[in-house]
């Protein structure tokens, strides 16, 4: 199905921050644009905002102030929804409530024409219930961009249950023209990025609770081991607790109150006390005049080791391998371990975390163990996490935090919780998206592309638990459901069915 055509006319509906963006990017693909919104002069100020921020682009040399003023002459302000009956293509960005939205679709389709396309930029509302109150929902359809809109590359492409598939092919089309990269969704609470993204926040969350490590050092962690941009806390913070615990909470409720998605009671206080983030000067962190950021827990330096032991094959460890060579370190073998040790130095045995605390796995056999977190890439990360056992001796941690740090790396060492961080974390968006797959919420692929350019994490989830090994998330996942005792961490069953015939979510070669 091709692309609307350059020149059909693009109706946008709210001039706020979202619709005003809309607009840009539109005009910017040299389409016509008409700006609506309800508020007097709002539509005005909607185009002042895009003309203040092309300013900004054009002082840095980054546009033509020809362009700019081309750009702007394309978008027109106009008083009245009827003003808009010329559009191939309505989108909608007004206030979160699908009464009002109900009502304006409703109105727009007695003043557009039969062809024209109805989308909404809505982010929690369904689809299908928008396009319940229509004569003809075929042709509704969720245009989801993600704020700014001109910046952030990637728009959800959202059917309903009553959905024309030539009407979400030609809106994906139209986005690609735009320079998005779409993905298709059908509409399911959350869609992909406000779905999949949930764990990212909530296991953090839950970590903080139980006193695995506090917020700064969490943060840390995501970002300089897990290559997130942005920790949980911090980023939170800057979304607003309201903001992402609204989000959270209507996530649960529209799921039927699945324990995956339950809300976190800190941040439920936070809200409680006012601490919304940064717009209210305290949140996790406090951003007030004077106030200083925590700093992340870093283990003083310990003694460098001159040998270790490594166990069989170290698999995804294997860059941290490579790294010990180039520090001098001498890298003996040994047969593999049945206990899944990586290493021996001093008296510390490494092991990668399974899902299993330190301490269960010493109760097991394992003496003086340290397990060692996740990292995007261990060759390059500049921090680690580790966690002892409760039973080992107290030098095995310095030993671990000797050899981590003879390779370069900051150490942090949290408590003993199952899955540490990055793992938990990573295998808990890997257990999502792939429930989003198997529930015909969309692809793989598109998981990762939502994830990557929705939320600019550092690496697709699906194609994370790959190159982790499907096997290894069931394991960490399968551990922390015991653990815990409860159904947040039940495997999905595509995660289920991957491991059961050896396979990867992203095959070699598909789009993503
Ligand atoms: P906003 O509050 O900045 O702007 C909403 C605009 O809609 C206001 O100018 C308001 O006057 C206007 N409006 C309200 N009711 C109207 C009506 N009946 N007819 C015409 N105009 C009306 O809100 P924002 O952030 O731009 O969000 C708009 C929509 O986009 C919401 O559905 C929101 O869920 C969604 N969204 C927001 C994102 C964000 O990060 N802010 C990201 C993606 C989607």
């Amino acid at each position: 199905m091709s692309a609307l055509k350059n020149n059909a006319v693009i109706g946008v509906i709210g001039a706020g921050a979202m619709g005003a963006g809309i607009a840009q990017v539109a005009a910017a693909a040299g389409h016509p644009v008409r700006l609506f919104d309800a508020a007097e002069g709002a539509a005005e100020r909607g185009l002042a905002n895009i003309a203040n921020g092309l300013e900004k682009q054009v002082a840095r040399g980054k546009m033509q102030a020809a362009d700019r003023d081309a750009l702007l002459a394309r978008i027109e302000p106009v008083g009245a929804l009827g003003d808009l009956a010329p559009a191939a293509l309505l989108v909608e960005a007004i206030v979160e409530r699908l009464d009002v939205k109900q009502q304006v679709f409703a109105e727009l389709e007695s003043i557009c024409a039969e062809d024209a396309i109805l989308a909404s930029n809505t982010s929690s509302l369904s689809i299908t219930a928008i396009g319940a109150a229509l004569t003809r929902p075929q042709r509704l359809v969720g245009m989801h961009f993600f704020n700014p809109a001109p910046v952030m590359k990637l728009v959800e492409v959202i059917s309903g249950l009553a959905t024309d598939a030539a009407v979400a092919e030609t809106v994906f089309a139209t986005a690609t023209n735009w320079g998005k990269l779409a993905v298709h969704a059908r509409s399911t609470p959350g869609f992909i990025v406000n779905r999949v993204a949930r764990p990212f926040y909530a296991e953090a969350l839950r970590l903080l609770q139980e006193g695995a490590a506090d917020a700064a050092t969490i943060d840390a962690l995501l970002r300089e081991a897990g290559g997130f941009r942005m920790g949980p806390f911090e980023l939170m913070d800057l979304i607003g607790h309201d903001v992402n615990y609204a989000v959270t909470h209507s996530v649960f409720e529209a799921f039927h109150f699945d324990p995956r998605f339950k809300p976190s009671l800190i941040q439920k206080e936070l809200l409680d006390g006012g601490f919304l983030g940064r717009k209210s000067g305290r949140g996790f962190f406090d951003y007030r005049e004077g106030a200083e950021k925590p700093a992340a827990q870093t283990a003083e330096a310990c003694t460098a080791p001159r040998e270790v032991l490594l166990f069989g094959d170290p698999g995804i460890a294997a860059p941290l391998v490579d790294a010990l060579r180039n520090a001098g370190i001498a890298v003996n073998s040994a047969p593999e371990n049945d206990d899944g040790l990586l290493l021996s130095v001093g008296s510390a045995r490494i092991a990668l975390t399974d899902g299993r605390t330190a301490t269960e796995r010493c109760a097991e056999g394992t003496s003086d163990l340290v397990l060692l977190d996740l990292a995007l890439d261990f060759a390059t990360c500049p921090r680690v996490a580790l966690a002892v056992a409760d039973q080992a001796d107290p030098a095995a941690l310095d030993d671990a935090i000797g050899l981590m740090q003879a390779i370069g790396k900051r150490v942090s060492v949290i408590d003993d919780a199952p899955g540490m961080i990055v793992l938990r974390t990573v295998a808990m968006l890997a257990n999502e998206g792939a429930d989003a797959v198997h529930q015909r919420v969309c692809s793989a692929a598109a998981v990762d592309t939502a994830m990557r350019y929705g939320v600019n994490y550092p690496r697709g989830p699906m194609n994370w638990a790959d190159e982790i090994g499907p096997d290894r998330v069931l394991e960490v996942l399968d551990n922390l459901a015991v653990h815990y005792g409860d159904g947040r961490y039940r495997a999905s069953p595509l995660l289920q069915r991957v491991v059961a015939r050896e396979g990867s979510f992203i095959e070699s070669g598909e789009e993503q």
